[in-house]
């Protein structure tokens, strides 16, 4: 019989020589060994061997009900018996329109017209398509490009990678599609040291004046923004910047693009992270939280004046499993759950224990900067904090760290030397400290090898 450690060594043998991971350096995983999970359950991982590690991430930024939720199986499980699936090309289903319905009430303003998809990426490539189809529609035939920030990730497929500001995820894939333009993005840690808020809003705003006056605002469809930009270390923005770039975007008339997809339904204690600034865009895009992870669904929701143009023309575009029963029943439940045990509001007070928490990890000497909001934190990690210099690539400082935090059973992810935390909204406090406390460890040990090599 086989016993256990065989059946885990099997089990990672098949997952290496078979399974493509996603995004992940497979020689990097290697030192380190390939975790496989087998359970889960609230805010924690079981892995094949049994350990346990506090889901850091919630899956990957997703899971906002948390693990093991039997009420959303059964509700799949039920539509799937009921109807299993039907295309929304020219027909509808009623957990779609209920769906949709719902989003109408629960983004902000008048966003009320939903297109479904099944990933982030889709939502935004929607959003794109949406943007300069409207233009085209209403005979503003040069309106084609998009203004999207550099460091800001918006996804993988060709439209939403060339909408993406990171170097090392659109390189090998170039060309990417024409009219993408790149501006700086609000950052006050990295972009614009030592500046003031309202001197690094000025500053953001003043490139984006420059490029509109270069480009020629009437070529420009839309701007795409990620309100929090979690892809370069979780950066806030100054308060007065996207009420401010709003007004630009109106001035120019310029579609507004948020892309919710990592931040909606309660990640930074609002339901939309748009909402902190009193922002209501053209366009929303949103994926993971809206189901939790428990089936596969995004979308991309526009108000009625972006939607009506569409009236008289038609909108090319349409895949086959968008808005599939089983997702949007899944996503029906997560909403209800997530209103029911008040989730938003445990993320924003459970949030601002634990980043008070992190925020004493500033004395650790490897620890520049600790920010956040709600259940989103980044913790960046510096070879001098007074110059702000991160280390070579090659020290895997971020990496160690991750590493270590999982060993000690914390999963969390680095980007750039910034561990990254976005744990399920369901996080108490008694767990908030455990994760304060297993990071405060990783960095201090990884701190006292990179100091005494
Ligand atoms: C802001 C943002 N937009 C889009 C995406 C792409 O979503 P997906 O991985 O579901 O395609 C992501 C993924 O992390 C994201 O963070």
């Amino acid at each position: 019989m086989a016993t256990m450690e065989n059946m885990a060594t099997r089990t990672t043998r098949d997952a290496r020589k078979h399974l493509w991971l996603q995004f992940t350096d497979v020689e990097r995983l290697d030192k380190m060994g390939l975790l496989v999970m087998a359970k889960a359950d609230k805010a924690i991982l079981r892995d094949v061997e049994g350990r346990e590690y506090i889901d850091g991430l919630a899956g990957l930024f997703t899971t906002q009900v948390g693990h093991g939720r039997e009420e959303i199986a059964r509700a799949v499980a039920d539509q799937l018996t009921k109807l299993d699936f039907v295309s929304l090309f020219g027909f509808a289903h009623e957990p779609a329109i209920e769906l949709a319905a719902r989003l109408a009430e629960l983004t902000p303003g008048d966003l009320s017209v939903v297109n479904f998809v099944n990933s982030g990426s889709e939502a935004v490539e929607v959003a794109i398509k949406i943007a300069r189809q409207y233009h085209y529609i209403r005979g503003e035939r040069n309106r084609i490009k998009i203004i999207a920030r550099a460091g800001a990730f918006h996804g993988v497929t060709f439209g939403a990678l060339s909408a993406t500001g990171v170097r090392l995820r659109r390189a090998p894939y170039e060309p990417l599609v024409p009219g993408f333009v790149h501006v700086p993005p609000p950052d006050g840690y990295h972009t614009y040291p030592g500046l003031s808020e309202g001197e690094v809003a000025d500053a953001a705003l003043r490139a984006l004046e420059e490029t509109l006056d270069f480009e020629g605002p009437d070529t420009v469809a839309a701007m795409i923004v990620d309100p929090i930009m979690a892809a370069i270390g979780v950066i806030v923005p100054p308060a007065c910047y996207l009420p401010r770039l709003k007004e630009i975007c109106d001035r120019h008339r310029i579609l507004l693009i948020i892309d919710e997809v990592l931040t909606g339904f309660g990640r930074s204690g609002k339901l939309f992270a748009c909402e902190h600034w009193g922002v209501v865009p053209d366009i929303m895009t949103m994926a993971k939280g809206l189901s939790s992870g428990y089936q596969p669904i995004a979308a991309t929701i526009v108000t009625e004046k972006i939607a009506e143009p569409f009236e008289g023309s038609y909108f090319q575009h349409g895949q086959t499993f968008s808005g599939h029963p089983a997702g949007c029943r899944a996503a029906l439940t997560n909403l209800a759950i997530i209103e029911r045990e008040q989730l938003v509001k445990n993320a924003a007070d459970v949030g601002d224990y634990l980043l008070s928490r992190l925020q004493k990890l500033h004395d650790l000497p490897l620890v520049g900067d600790v920010r956040g909001k709600g259940l989103l934190m980044g913790i960046e990690l510096v070879s001098d904090k007074k110059r702000r210099q991160k280390f070579p690539d090659a020290a895997e400082v971020g990496f160690r760290v991750r590493d270590r935090a999982i060993e000690l059973g914390l999963i969390c992810r680095s980007d750039n030397d910034c561990i990254i935390l976005a744990p399920p909204l369901i996080l108490d406090r008694i767990q908030a400290d455990r994760v304060a406390e297993i990071l405060a460890q990783a960095i201090t040990e990884i701190g006292e090898s990179v100091e005494s090599p």
